[in-house]
């Protein structure tokens, strides 16, 4: 089921100018059959990176780093973005494009399992991605919270899920109902977290903004 129509997602994408290297990642992405951003997304990570002056960024889930590019091409010099991607090959095509875009000291990708990666690395982040496993979002969660730094923004793809969150509207064929219920189960626990506010945006698959509160 379509969150927002084909025809609106058309409009919105004529309203996002992208550089020929998003342009030409966005296409191996589709090529490759990878489930990345689309550019209503990327812009939205972009505005985030700017409006939170953003030098420490977590993504969790790099792919071939499409939205990695949208999150680190705003970053300041001195800015760094982590990716984690458990898959050698597309990790090797995301590093390929940093450095295509002149942006290979900036962003890296850490290669291996972001449930055990992100307890290996040390925040505060200003803004973190997450948008690996839907499976591992419940257990993610608290440990994403403590890597942000108060005021930090956690964004999240994939909320909505096509519809399948909500009960009864839609059951899409060969979807394991362990991501949905893995995806229904995070979506509670960020809207009733007490260290963060949370508003979801029913923008492509719904993105979920999550603020950790300044004194928490
Ligand atoms: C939705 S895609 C990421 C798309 C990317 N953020 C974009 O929009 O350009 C999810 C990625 O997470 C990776 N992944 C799956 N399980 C993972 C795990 N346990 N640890 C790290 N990455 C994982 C997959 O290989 C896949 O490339």
């Amino acid at each position: 089921m379509d969150i927002v129509t084909p025809e609106i997602e058309a409009y919105l994408s004529t309203l996002v100018t992208r550089s020929s290297l998003l342009e030409r990642v966005a296409a191996e992405g589709a090529r490759l059959d990878l489930p990345i951003i689309d550019s209503a997304v990327g812009r939205l990570l972009e505005t985030m990176v700017m409006a939170t002056s953003a030098r420490n960024v977590l993504e969790i889930g790099t792919a071939n780093g499409y939205s990695a590019l949208w999150l680190a091409q705003s970053l300041p010099a001195d800015g760094r973005l982590i990716s984690i991607e458990l898959d050698r090959s597309r990790a090797q095509l995301a590093r390929d494009h940093f450095t295509e875009a002149g942006l290979e000291n900036r962003a890296s990708v850490m290669v291996g399992d972001s449930a055990l990666l992100i307890h290996k690395i040390a925040g505060p982040f200003d803004l973190i991605f997450n948008d690996g496993d839907k499976r591992q979002y419940p257990q993610l969660l608290d440990r994403l919270v403590k890597l942000l730094r108060p005021g930090g923004v956690l964004i999240t793809d994939n909320v909505l899920w096509d519809g399948e969150v909500v009960p009864g509207l839609v059951s899409l064929p060969n979807r394991s109902t362990e991501e949905t219920k893995a995806i229904a189960t995070y979506n509670q626990r960020l809207a009733t977290d007490a260290r963060l506010v949370t508003s979801f945006l029913p923008l492509r698959d719904g993105v979920a903004m999550s603020i950790r509160k300044p004194s928490r």
